[in-house]
């Protein structure tokens, strides 16, 4: 019999994974308050998903109180919040898991309610996203529009990543993966319809790649590329992004990006929208086709993948491991249902975001499984 292609060894940057099967990073709004630091809660929840050699990636952590767009997300820059993580990958490590710190900042996907002295958000522009926010309060509110970004604080946020990247460190964490995805800060600088910006940093492709390649390779500096990695959502619309030549943009940031020696990159297919649970969108590109062969290095891919799908994916070279984020939330035991055909739980969409340990730590490993799903 063949081997399963999720299931066999991976070196991924200094780490040596004995499977394919990733968490993906899933924000779930359950820091304890005040001071966004996780907690016992928490260190439960990634110890249930860890499993040998796995590697976990956690949700989005806030760099900074300004990088925060939601309510309950946890951080990365006080001393209560290393030292709550440090419960959390005691317990992934505990389980000879590894985990992954994604870092974040959410530019403009935030409101003044959520920002430190109740300050506008930051963006590259002062373009509002179209729609509404959750504010502090928890009230739906339009979206105000952002503060542009200074060229001097640009310069502060690559040091504030930095400093989260070493704070991961002492945290215990075995990387970080830059946030480049999803509408968010740095993917608000890459793509034109958020970027309007004159200087260096706005108009070219390589101008408003410049601050991502910034931030990765100051973060490479202080902690070492094989620890980093980095992700992107090539042609993905969530918080209203749009570009008018995704080809060339992608093309030209996977190729940068190509030459960096890093852990790993992870990519969104475009045909996955995590905010319904419709059937994913077959005519989207093809995102792991295009970047794997320009990347070349280690590649995760992720959205909307099956156990089928991924196998195919993994076994027709187009990425390296393939990361799930769904089915973790209710299948505390993922990967070893994966391998075993076993049945799968279905998620509760309404704890996804906040709340206490249900709909979070109480999803019941394989002998409780009861509903079949998607993979
Ligand atoms: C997400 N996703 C996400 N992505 C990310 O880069 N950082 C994050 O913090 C989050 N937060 C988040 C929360 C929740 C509740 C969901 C369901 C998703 C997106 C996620 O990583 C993944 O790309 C999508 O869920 C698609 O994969 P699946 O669910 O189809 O396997």
């Amino acid at each position: 019999m063949q081997p399963d292609p999720l299931f066999t060894p991976l070196k991924l940057g200094a780490l040596e994974l004995k499977h394919r099967v990733v968490m993906a990073p899933m924000t779930r709004m359950r820091s304890a308050q005040p001071g966004h630091v996780p907690h016992a809660l928490n260190a439960e929840y990634y110890g249930q998903r860890a499993s040998e050699g796995g590697l976990l990636i956690t949700e989005a952590t806030d760099i900074t109180p300004q990088a925060q767009g939601y309510r309950g997300t946890p951080g990365l820059y006080s001393a209560e919040q290393i030292a709550g993580w440090r419960a959390v990958t005691e317990a992934v490590h505990a389980k000879g898991g590894f985990i992954f710190s994604q870092i974040w900042h959410v530019g403009r996907i935030s409101h003044s309610s959520l920002q430190p002295d109740g300050a506008l958000p930051v963006a590259p522009s002062a373009v509002p996203p179209s729609g509404d926010h959750t504010d502090a309060s928890g009230k739906q509110v339009p979206f105000e529009t952002p503060r542009a970004m200074e060229e001097k604080e640009i310069a502060e946020l690559v040091r504030d990543f930095v400093t989260a990247a070493r704070n991961a460190q002492e945290a215990g964490f075995d990387g970080v993966e830059v946030h480049g995805a999803n509408g968010y800060l740095l993917d608000q600088f890459l793509r034109n319809g958020s970027n309007k910006r004159t200087d260096r940093y706005g108009g070219s492709i390589e101008n408003r790649a410049r601050l991502l390649l910034e931030v990765v390779d100051a973060v490479i500096v202080a902690i070492g590329s094989d620890r980093v990695g980095v992700r992107l959502s090539p042609w993905g619309t969530f918080n209203d992004m749009s570009d008018s030549d995704g080809e060339t943009l992608w093309d030209y940031v996977a190729s940068e990006l190509a030459t960096r020696d890093l852990a790993y990159l992870h990519v969104v297919e475009p045909r996955a929208d995590f905010t319904t649970d419709l059937p994913v969108d077959a005519s989207a590109p093809d995102a792991a086709s295009r970047f794997k062969s320009i990347f070349k290095g280690t590649y995760i891919s992720a959205g909307g993948y099956v156990a089928e799908t991924a196998r195919a994916v993994v076994a027709d070279a187009r990425a390296d491991a393939v990361a799930f984020g769904r089915p973790f939330i209710s299948n505390p035991d993922f990967p070893e249902r994966l391998r075993t055909g076993a049945t799968m739980t279905w998620h509760d969409r309404a704890t996804f975001y906040g709340g206490d340990h249900r709909g979070y730590t109480d999803y019941a490993p394989l002998e409780g499984a009861s509903q079949s799903c998607v993979a």
